[in-house]
């Protein structure tokens, strides 16, 4: 995957080239990233990157000339590298006004050959860079953040886990919470005892049936107590609902 990201502040990306799963797939090439920052784009002595809002208020904007030639820099340098026939790379704001982003959409933008993310600072960015230059919205959730680059980072760390081969193990991101709509049940590790607390007895059994089914019940619990909205928005299978029904049963009577 290809990605442009226009940022005032590119050095805060080595938090996704450098570490972990998102570092090894850089490494690897799997992901690309290259960054523009607005202020190369800037042509007066000061290189200032924001500017007064018309109509006055608190904060200041992105300067627009900058911005605009960052973004169309990053859109040539992305599509440069495009396959023949591609897709137009599309241009990704993040901001608290975009579409809430989740596992589900997390696995169609991880589709895309390409994008260009743009990461807003300030108060954000001119109306009408907003209307000429944007795709997409896409928001973390609703709250404010200071600046687009986290979540720019955090949206290119959960594409980086669909990427064929960047997990160790193809089939962990498809079981994470979310993919199939249910959390993930709870998981144990050495030691088999601690402080009193004993690892559950079937997931020592070896029985690989009886532990499938006890993941899925404990899956569906975890949802029910934790996140029933998601249950709400789903129709189970006869089986589901049945561990479902054992699970309240058990929790009820405990
Ligand atoms: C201080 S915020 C600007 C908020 C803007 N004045 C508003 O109220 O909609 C600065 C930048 O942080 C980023 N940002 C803030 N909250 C975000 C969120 N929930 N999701 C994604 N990006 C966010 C956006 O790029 C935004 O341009």
């Amino acid at each position: 995957m290809q990605l442009g990201i226009v940022t005032l502040f590119p050095a805060m990306f080595a938090a996704v080239t450098e570490y972990g799963i998102s570092g090894r797939a850089v490494r690897s090439g799997l992901m690309n990233l290259e960054l523009f920052n607005p202020r190369d784009y800037t042509t007066d002595k000061h290189r200032s990157v924001d500017d007064k809002p018309f109509g006055g208020g608190p904060g200041m904007l992105m300067k627009t000339e900058p911005l605009m030639a960052s973004i169309a820099a990053a859109r040539r340098a992305v599509e440069k590298k495009h396959a023949a026939g591609a897709d137009k790379t599309k241009v990704i704001y993040l901001s608290p006004q975009g579409k809430t982003l989740k596992q589900d959409s997390i696995i169609d933008l991880a589709q895309r050959e390409s994008m260009v993310l743009l990461c807003g600072r300030y108060q954000g960015i001119d109306n009408r860079v907003l209307e000429s230059e944007i795709d997409e919205e896409w928001s973390l959730g609703d709250f404010v953040i200071s600046g687009g680059e986290l979540a720019a980072m955090t949206l290119i760390d959960a594409m980086t886990r669909f990427q064929p081969g960047a997990l160790g193990d193809e089939g962990s991101a498809l079981e994470d919470s979310f993919s199939n709509g249910l959390l993930h049940s709870p998981e144990y590790t050495r030691p088999q005892s601690i402080n009193g607390q004993d690892v559950p007895e079937v997931l020592l059994s070896g029985d690989h049936e009886a532990i499938r089914k006890w993941r899925l019940k404990q899956s569906l619990g975890a949802t029910w107590l934790k996140r029933p909205d998601l249950l709400q928005a789903m129709s189970l299978e006869t089986e589901q609902e049945e561990l479902l029904e054992q699970f309240k049963q058990d929790y009820l009577h405990d």
